[in-house]
């Protein structure tokens, strides 16, 4: 059982993605001590939607920007008007940003400089970058290197081996992870969980998507951050108690929650 001052915090969800009321939703992570979670927005809209739930919910927090599938061009006027929802008190990071080789190879050099832009508004208003990387990983290190030296860094949903982790971590950057880990065959993710200093890593769902097991399949939710404490703590042979507080700290620490 989770002791009452144990909570956990949610490091990623698309709140406006899950197909059921928010409300719900909310609640029933809360139920399982999921009391602060950062709801991330991949373009104007989503990113709008996000703000709305940090109005309607009290431990919902939002990361806006727009992720390299949804923006081939990012022109002028879209990144006045991300500018603007950004200086909302409750915009704790700008994200998710990135590189997506892997869905979109061919609008790389839309998706760099896309990619360039946000870092620039980050350091703008002093803000954490949420980082999405799919199949990009050197040029995603490069980009890093170049442009955000100074500004909290968090590898999202992390997919990259060992040498990659200790890279990140090196310059300070946080991994993600998520319910990838809970899967039979993720060998790679699990020596890296099993390698790195949990005070290096946060909880995120990446919700509706990547669901845990033993729910595997069904849609994702904030709820479920719990099993991937679970794995966590199994892997590293530490307890719950432990992963959620050391894990929690570190995202209120990179968020400012
Ligand atoms: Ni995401």
């Amino acid at each position: 059982m989770i002791e009452v001052n144990t909570f956990f915090v949610e490091t990623h969800t698309h709140l406006d993605l899950i197909k059921r009321d928010t409300e719900e939703v909310v609640k029933e992570a809360e139920e399982k001590g999921v009391t602060k979670m950062v709801t991330v927005g991949t373009d104007l809209s989503s990113s709008k939607i996000a703000l709305e739930f940090t109005s309607r919910f009290r431990g919902v927090y939002a990361a806006i920007g727009f992720h390299p599938n949804e923006i081939k061009i990012l022109d002028e006027q879209k990144l006045i008007e991300l500018e603007k929802l950004a200086k909302n008190l409750k915009v704790v990071a700008i994200g998710e940003i990135g590189l997506d080789y892997y869905r979109n190879p061919n609008s790389a050099p839309g998706q760099l400089e896309a990619f360039k832009k946000q870092i620039n508004l980050a350091r703008k208003l002093n803000l954490p970058l949420i980082i999405h990387d799919r199949e990009a990983h050197q040029d995603t290190l490069k980009i890093l290197a170049e442009e955000a030296k100074g500004l909290k860094v968090l590898l999202h949903c992390f997919s990259g081996d060992l040498n990659l982790a200790e890279v990140g971590i090196e310059r300070g950057y946080y991994l993600g992870i998520g319910g990838v880990v809970t899967f039979n065959n993720a060998k790679k993710l699990k020596a890296v969980v099993g390698d790195v200093p949990i005070e290096d890593l946060v909880l995120e769902t990446d919700s509706p998507y990547l669901t845990p097991d033993p729910f595997r399949g069904k849609p994702n939710e904030p709820k479920y951050i719990p099993l991937i404490a679970e794995k966590i703590a199994e892997i590293k042979g530490i307890s719950l108690k432990e992963v959620a507080e050391i894990t929690s700290r570190n995202a209120q620490n990179f968020f400012g929650i």
